[in-house]
């Protein structure tokens, strides 16, 4: 039997965040190994909120090269941008026609983007779960690794899937492959560094909420000296009325590979002062490899590429593959 499939994604909006990469990218590193795996740039979903047309382009570049850099390797994954493969969108048509409306109206993402768009609400933002799911279920994907807040989108894909199968295929000759998520349980919700309660995210107003892969040693040490605290004595994880203190020393273990217990019994009797220039310090080694490789994939734009144009053509010979099985299923005339 060959190995289990893998799929995720990350949208081209500006630069990816800690969140990002601990919630996720970490994951698919981690992981690749064991499993075939399809890392896709979702550039369709960037457009679902109003985006900047002259920086899409480079914002796709952007990720495929923190990918690579973060550590996918192309020897068990597959690198590809979301347009690229035009069964991606012909699918999520397919699949609206079968979702029924207010599976999308009860969506928490919707109605918090929906929220900040105001009268700007596109029909693509309150489809884009079903574009996710023809992203996971073109590849018949078994695992699909997130972070927390992407939950619900996975358990809308697999009601999709099962509802289509309902209608269209039998228990035995199942269509669609029904996908499972993979959520870790360290780093799948990484928070804001100006509220503990939030969760880090690249449409915050406030850049120093986030610490972006990219950002230079600098300024992530202006962030963290800036970032919110809280003036009791000794630091401590999973104090409720703690929460930037949990996220903060859930960031240091992540980020310098400390268990909690290793965590605790270095930083328990530290005060913020002693704490901040330490996380610091660690954030911008963790990063600094991250960084030289990803300049060096950005200055060579044919290696790069490359990898998209051969990403494309292996995406698209199984999406191909899913999508006339699905329009057969559906009943489509094939083409001569
Ligand atoms: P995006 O770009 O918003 O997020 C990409 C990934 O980062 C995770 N993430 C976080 N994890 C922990 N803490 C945070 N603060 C944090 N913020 C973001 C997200 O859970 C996600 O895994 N809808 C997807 C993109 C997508 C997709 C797919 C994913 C489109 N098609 C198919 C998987 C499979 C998203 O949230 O993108």
């Amino acid at each position: 039997m060959g190995k289990q499939r893998v799929l995720s994604g990350v949208q081209p909006t500006g630069n990816l965040h800690l969140g990002n990469y601990l919630g996720a990218i970490c994951n698919w590193v981690e992981i690749q190994e064991n499993y075939e795996n399809f890392f896709c740039v979702v550039d369709l979903h960037a457009i679902t909120v109003p985006h900047n047309p002259k920086t899409l382009a480079q914002d796709t570049y952007t990720i495929a090269a923190l990918y690579l850099a973060c550590g996918i390797d192309l020897n068990h994954s597959t690198i590809f941008v979301q347009s690229h493969v035009t069964a991606h969108s012909e699918l999520a048509w397919l699949l609206n026609c079968i979702t029924p409306l207010n599976w999308l109206e009860r969506m928490i993402q919707f109605k918090e983007k929906a929220l900040k768009q105001g009268e700007n609400v596109s029909v693509g933002l309150l489809d884009y779960p079903v574009l996710m799911a023809a992203d996971i279920l073109l590849y018949d994907a078994d695992r699909v690794p997130v972070g927390e807040d992407q939950k619900q989108h996975l358990e809308l894909t697999r009601d999709i899937a099962i509802r289509f199968n309902d209608q269209f295929a039998t228990p035995e000759n199942p269509v669609i492959k029904v996908p499972d998520p993979l959520i870790r349980t360290e780093g799948a919700r990484v928070m804001s560094l100006t509220d503990g309660t939030r969760k880090m995210s690249k449409s915050d107003p406030s850049d120093l909420s986030r610490i972006n892969l990219l950002d230079p040693p600098e300024l992530i040490e202006k962030k963290i000296k800036r970032c919110k605290t809280d003036p009791i004595r000794g630091l401590e994880f999973d104090n409720p009325e703690r929460p930037e203190c949990n996220n903060l020393l859930g960031l240091y273990g992540l980020l310098s590979g400390k268990t909690k217990q290793e965590v605790i019994e270095e930083c328990q009797e530290m005060g913020w002062g002693k704490f901040k220039p330490l996380l610091s310090e660690t954030t911008v080694e963790a990063l600094k490899p991250i960084q030289i490789k990803y300049q060096e994939i950005m200055d060579d734009q044919d290696y790069l590429n490359s990898v998209l144009r051969e990403g494309k053509e292996k995406a698209e010979t199984v999406a191909n593959h899913t999508l006339a099985r699905v329009k057969e299923a559906l009943g489509y005339l094939a083409p001569f």
